[in-house]
């Protein structure tokens, strides 16, 4: 479906080549400073033609506040955002009527649907990606404002270059079961601190200027295709958020991440890399916090645990596949079946992860705002009980323990 979210609802609409994409955003707290700069800010984040790796669409994806916002303040009621699309040009794609471009998803939505829009990836397009970004940019907000949330993400691989240091992938080495190998402490300081400046500072978005030279130079073949990862930070969430069972945190987040278009995988913490060790070395030892509150050590659980967070920063590594539309020509079989080549045309991205960088940021907002208001409902409806006395010691935190 279109809607993400239990109690902060985003709808996107919109299709590529439509009049115009965007989103419905309900359950915004009232009271919100907010104006079209403060979401026009990721939007142009994610606009193509920033690097070579992107498509040179000419957009400027200037968004438009319709409702949900006076005097730049929320109102509590629905916020519509719309982005006109400007630089249609269906005729790019006339190819595409008689083939199904491989792995996109023109054939399975005409399965599906028996329709599908007649030009360009229709809701599969990226286009699509904008009512997210705009929606998390408001959830964002809020969450920055209230709780100092700090949301980073940045480009960790393209095609085999990757970043050092970052969780990579496993090891051929059968008697290395270090796993400082696959949470490296470079990789642990570099998402304690980084920031979307250092980020931004490349076009690739990957924030080590060595590697991401190598990125550009790897995908200079304009004919085709590569994919890579997008690792991303959520600082400063309160411990709390998640709803175990089925809609525990890394669910939820891993939910939110496999629906962003070309997503093929998700890990959250030392991820797969964190199978290979014992727990002797994985687990994370308690610590004293300042506050008095319990904290983690090492944080190779990626801050949640049980399905829940425990205040430690979330990270999470996110997949994308090589974008199925190339100008290659390409083996394959028309609608009817008759096989011939494809070569497309048109305008698309050699590689998508320096845009997935703040449609990654995005979601993750989505995610921390609902679990968020979900939480401090069941705390407020459980504050306004009388305090149980009654309960045995194990039931509940010692004395002392916060
Ligand atoms: C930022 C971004 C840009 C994309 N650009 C293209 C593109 O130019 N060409 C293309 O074939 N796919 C592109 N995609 C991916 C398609 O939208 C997606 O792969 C396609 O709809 C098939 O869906 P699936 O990969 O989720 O199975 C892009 C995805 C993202 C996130």
């Amino acid at each position: 479906m279109s809607t993400y979210g239990s109690l902060f609802r985003v709808t996107t609409y919109g299709e590529s080549h439509c009049a115009s994409v965007g989103a419905i955003i309900d359950g915004c707290p009232p009271g919100l400073q907010l104006t079209e700069q403060d979401i026009q800010v990721q939007l142009t984040r994610r606009r193509p033609g920033q690097s070579n790796l992107t498509t040179p669409r000419n957009e400027k994806d200037q968004v438009h506040i319709q409702s949900g916002i006076e005097h730049g303040v929320t109102l509590g009621t629905p916020i519509g955002l719309l982005v006109k699309n400007e630089d249609q040009r269906p005729h790019d794609y006339s190819e595409t009527d008689l083939y199904p471009r491989p792995s996109h998803a023109d054939y399975t939505y005409l399965q599906k649907y028996g329709i599908k829009a007649s030009s360009g990836g229709g809701r599969s397009s990226a286009r699509e990606t904008i009512g997210r970004v705009a929606a998390g940019a408001i959830a964002e907000r809020y969450l920055k404002q209230v709780y100092g949330v700090e949301i980073v993400a940045f480009v960790s691989s393209v095609g085999k270059i990757h970043l050092p240091f970052t969780t990579g992938p496993s090891s051929d080495d059968q008697d290395n079961d270090d796993i400082g190998d696959a949470v490296s402490p470079e990789f642990l300081k570099l998402i304690s601190t980084i920031t979307r400046e250092e980020v931004d500072k490349q076009p690739t978005r990957c924030p080590h200027p060595e590697t991401a030279e190598r990125m550009t130079q790897a995908t200079k073949d304009a004919q085709d295709s590569i994919g890579g990862t997008v690792t991303c930070v959520i600082r400063n969430v309160p411990g709390g958020l998640g709803e175990p069972v089925f809609d525990k945190f890394e669910a939820k987040l891993g939910h939110a991440m496999l629906s962003i278009p070309a997503t093929k995988a998700f890990e959250i913490g030392s991820g797969f890399r964190g199978t290979e060790v014992p727990g002797s070395k994985h687990n994370d030892p308690f610590i004293a916090r300042d506050g008095g509150k319990l904290g983690t050590g090492t944080n190779w659980s990626g801050g949640v645990q049980g399905g829940i967070t425990n205040s430690e920063d979330i990270y999470f590594r996110i997949g994308f596949k090589s974008p199925a539309t190339i100008s290659q020509a390409q083996q394959t079989a028309q609608y009817d079946g008759t096989p011939g080549t494809l070569a497309a045309r048109g305008r698309h991205d050699p590689c998508v992860v320096p845009r997935a960088v703040p449609i990654v940021e995005a979601m993750a907002a989505i995610v921390v705002m609902d679990q968020l208001l979900i939480q401090n409902a069941r705390k407020t409806a459980a504050s306004l009980l009388p305090p149980v006395t009654t309960l045995p010691p194990t039931m509940i935190l010692p004395p002392g323990a916060k």
